[in-house]
């Protein structure tokens, strides 16, 4: 039996996992469909005879709605990002477009469409601050590179002037304490050229097996972070292979366990997770193409501030008192990743406390 086309019509749009609403021609809403209702949280009953601008946000000004109205009233679609609120108060943004709806030569109605893009502008925003992070890596790569040779050059002078000077004499002491701070330097330089991806010789790769690899530094990991935390090694999955440079990815781990170990700040513990990125499209981050190795390390410490989250990676960004941190162990983290072909994400966990996942290519033999 054929169906009657109003019915399909119907049917289809009230199954539509996209908002449509459909005003008379004074923007008075005749029609709302099941997703407008749960995306707005008003039911259709609450918002009859309304208009749309029950939703207005307050983030918009009175001329942005007025060339709304001058465009549909015109028969012209409107297109546009808007924010709105909802019933709740919450903000969100969707893609709205209005199109006058003709019927005998003259506009009877409005028929509008609004789709959800907050998760658009997050992954937006996450590619903003990648592009920020590869811009920051330019410019400390150029400096870092350039301070490392004149603390060669320096370092190199020093050591053959001091040879010259008399024992114990005040410059001797003077040329051992400018060499000291010159050497001090390096191990901040070399720190900076790991986020910029600058370290000379070639990085030793081979395939190794990720959940080897965290077994074989658990001691170490339990004895960075000492009795008071309990560390657990929670292997979801069999070879994890990937081509490393192992005691690169060991040392990420360590800057990984030794933050979590600072922030639990007496007892606690730390789980390290291993498993395979299955199913990119559930997760919110934007680049994973591809087959992933996953190394998560969860702590349940106090989780890190969201005013801190988009800066941590940064070099010398940190919350630690003076002399405690430089604010260098995450943006090496972010440099050896990136080096792998790989990403590292920050997030918190309920309860409490904070996850790192990083990403590492896997290697399909
Ligand atoms: N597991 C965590 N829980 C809460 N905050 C964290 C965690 N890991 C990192 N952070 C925050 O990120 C900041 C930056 O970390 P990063 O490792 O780069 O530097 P740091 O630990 O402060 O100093 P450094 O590692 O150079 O000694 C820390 O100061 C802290 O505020
Ligand atoms: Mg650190």
């Amino acid at each position: 039996m054929k169906e009657d086309l109003s019915k399909i019509l119907c049917s289809a749009i009230s199954q539509a996992d996209i908002s449509y609403f459909i005003t008379d021609k004074d923007g008075k809403i005749i029609f709302v469909n099941p997703a407008f209702e749960k995306s707005t949280g008003y039911s259709f009953q609450e918002i009859e005879g309304k208009t749309p601008g029950i939703l207005r946000s307050g983030k918009h000004n009175k001329e942005f709605y007025q060339n709304l109205w001058e465009t549909i009233k015109k028969g012209e679609k409107f297109k546009s990002r808007i924010i709105n609120k909802k019933k709740d108060a919450t903000i969100y943004t969707v893609f709205l477009s209005i199109q006058p709806v003709i019927i005998d030569g003259e506009i009877k109605y409005y028929l509008g469409r609004e789709e959800n893009i907050d998760s658009l502008i997050q992954l937006e925003g996450k590619l903003i601050e990648s592009q920020k992070m590869e811009s920051l890596a330019t410019m400390t790569g150029e400096l870092a590179h350039n301070f490392n040779n004149l603390l060669t050059v320096v370092i190199g002078s020093m050591e053959l002037i001091s040879e010259d000077l008399k024992e114990n004499s005040p410059t001797k002491k003077l040329a051992a304490e400018l060499l000291r701070s010159a050497k001090e330097q390096t191990k901040t330089i070399k720190q900076l050229m790991v986020f910029a991806r600058k370290q000379s010789g070639s990085a030793e790769r081979k395939v190794c097996d990720l959940n080897e690899t965290v077994k074989d530094l658990l001691p170490l990991i339990e004895s960075q972070v000492g009795a008071k935390i309990k560390v657990f090694f929670e292997p979801q999955e069999k070879n994890c292979n990937s081509e490393i440079d192992e005691s690169q990815i060991k040392q990420a781990l360590l800057n990984l366990t030794s933050n979590a170990k600072d922030a639990i700040d007496g007892n606690g513990e730390i789980k390290i997770k291993t498993y395979f990125l299955k199913n990119f499209s559930e997760e919110k981050e934007p680049y994973h193409i591809g087959e992933y190795c996953v190394i998560e390390i969860q702590d349940n410490g106090p989780g890190i501030p969201e005013k801190d989250l988009d800066h941590i990676f940064e070099p010398f960004y940190t919350t630690k008192p003076k002399g405690k941190g430089t604010g260098l162990g995450l943006s090496s983290v972010y440099g050896i990743l990136k080096n792998h072909g790989g990403y590292v994400y920050a997030s918190n966990i309920k309860p409490k406390g904070a996850s790192f996942k990083i990403y590492i290519p896997r290697a399909i033999k």
